[in-house]
């Protein structure tokens, strides 16, 4: 199949947090099986601009409709971890994708609206055919709309679109008017049955649209597809989801794994393997020094967290693992930073009041290499999440050795399985699980974790390698793609003949 994915963010080169990740992941996988995958990316200023090979840009511009007016983008094209990738690069007076970051701009709907419609002429005027065209979260659910009422009778008319929803939360609602800037009929589309919101009347919904435009929906793992059709988890469109319920699915993400691999990840100080755990010592030893910890006790268990700082990772769960874990004779080392300004203040408190501590450290930015460290480094690593569409720090964690301390919601429902639930198969068991969104919740996971590490040695190792070797590729997430892909698209064949 010919596979074009349109989204924002695209690991290693533009990514925020784990969308990136599943666009890469994914779309290598399906490379792999045969397919023939290309991605549509804005071209931002802020891209890590190394991990693009043979940049360059085609002859061509592409004419796009906005706001009553065409604009000129410059396409470029290059190979990010082997898939080929086109950046779009608009002339456009507010210079959309040179703002020195991702999202968080005041005319976000403008510039991914524009950014969903500009792929899409691209596509036509390059004169491509793919069979499926996926798009993923708000940023680019506008193609799904954009294709049915202006691509497809323009010509482009040989796909099948899905779309991928990884986070409820971020449904890019906004007036109504604001839709047709890019073309799209506001008064047509602001109903009830398309992209009207269900709770904002006088409002458009991008991912409704998405919902309501698409060949083939998913999300992110099947707890949360289960979660959201529910009006606690929702969000205001379940619904939507229910009256769409048969297009829709949840499809657990893998990991990369060969960007995660212990054996061969060169950020690592050494690398090391199930086999060969002597490394993941070195690497602890190593991170302790470089953060300044005390390492004057081996022994001393290291929880690593890794996560955006927003209330869907229950930052209040985090606050107090990382005292507790200091109650009980831990170390905790924090990766993350916040786009919410009183989050990042009160952990920038907390890491001032940690500063020089022995066995404690807080580090609030985003720092890719770090991250590697600090998996490779930490024996325990806690996602005490409120929701979690998929989550794959867990997967990352188990990947590099460090057991994950989770809380059931969503895909870490789907990956994380406690050592103790004897309704769960043994060997599938793998970290520590709690269910109650409070203190006494994560404390006694914690806890538990804490006492087996000190008290069964022996089995701690086990588990740990056991959890080194559990298959969290994109390989069988990636074939449950191709079979939803293969029907939609044998589906529309038997309506045309
Ligand atoms: P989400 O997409 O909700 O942020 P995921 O668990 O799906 O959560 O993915 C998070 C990804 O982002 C992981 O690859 C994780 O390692 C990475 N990540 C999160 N915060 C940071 C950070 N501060 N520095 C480096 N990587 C980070
Ligand atoms: C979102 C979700 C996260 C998921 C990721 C990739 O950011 O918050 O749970 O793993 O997307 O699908």
């Amino acid at each position: 199949l010919y596979i074009v994915h349109i989204a924002a963010e695209m690991a290693p080169v533009a990514k925020v947090g784990g969308l990136g990740d599943v666009v890469t992941g994914l779309g290598k996988t399906l490379q792999k099986k045969g397919h023939l995958v290309e991605i549509i990316l804005p071209k931002y200023d802020c891209m890590q601009y190394d991990g693009i090979h043979d940049l360059r840009a085609l002859d061509v511009t592409v004419e796009s409709y906005f706001d009553g007016k065409l604009f000129q983008n410059k396409i470029w094209v290059g190979t990010v971890e082997g898939l080929p990738v086109y950046f779009i690069e608009p002339h456009h007076t507010n210079k959309f994708f040179w703002r020195g970051q991702y999202y968080g701009e005041h005319d976000d709907f403008k510039r991914f609206s524009f950014f969903s419609r500009a792929a899409l002429e691209f596509l036509l005027q390059a004169g491509k055919k793919p069979d499926i065209i996926h798009c993923h979260d708000w940023q680019t659910a506008f193609v799904a709309p954009l294709y049915w009422d202006l691509y497809a009778p323009k010509g482009l008319n040989s796909a099948r679109i899905c779309f991928t929803c990884h986070n409820f939360e971020y449904q890019g609602i906004a007036s109504a008017s604001e839709l047709a800037s890019c073309g799209l009929d506001a008064q047509e589309l602001n109903r009830p049955d398309r992209m009207q919101d269900n709770t904002a009347h006088d409002s458009v919904n991008p991912v409704k649209g998405a919902i309501v435009f698409s060949n083939i929906v998913t999300t992110v793992s099947p707890t949360y597809a289960q979660e959201v059709r529910t009006a606690e988890g929702g969000k205001g469109l379940h619904s939507t989801l229910n009256s769409h319920s048969r297009k829709f699915m949840g499809i657990l993400n893998g990991i990369d794994t060969d960007a995660w691999n212990p054996a061969t990840d060169n950020f690592l100080k050494v690398q090391y393997s199930a086999n060969d755990m002597q490394g993941k010592a070195e690497n602890k030893a190593a991170m302790r020094r470089n953060l300044g910890l005390s390492s004057a006790d081996d022994q001393r268990p290291l929880v690593g967290c890794i996560t955006r700082l927003v209330p869907q990772k229950g930052v209040h769960l985090i606050k107090h693992a990382i005292y507790l874990t200091l109650e009980m004779g831990g170390q905790f080392v924090l990766l993350g930073s916040s786009p919410v300004p009183h989050i990042q203040r009160e952990f920038e408190g907390i890491a001032n009041q940690f500063q020089n501590h022995e066995h404690i450290r807080l580090i609030l930015k985003y720092d890719e290499s770090l991250s590697h460290a600090i998996y490779a480094a930490s024996d325990m690593f806690i996602i005490p999440s409120i929701f979690e569409p998929c989550g794959l720090t867990q997967m990352i964690a188990m990947r590099y050795g460090s057991v994950p301390i989770a809380r059931k919601t969503g895909g870490l429902n789907d990956s994380v399985f406690d050592v103790n639930e004897e309704t769960i198969p043994n060997q599938i068991r793998n970290g520590f699980t709690f269910t109650t969104p409070d203190e006494q919740g994560i404390s006694s996971a914690l806890e538990r974790a804490f006492n087996f590490y000190k008290n069964n040695k022996e089995s701690w190792k086990q588990l740990v390698q056991k959890n080194m070797n559990i298959d969290f590729s994109w390989d069988s997430s990636a074939s449950r793609y191709e079979e939803l892909y293969a029907k939609s698209i044998s589906r529309a064949r038997a309506q045309a003949s």
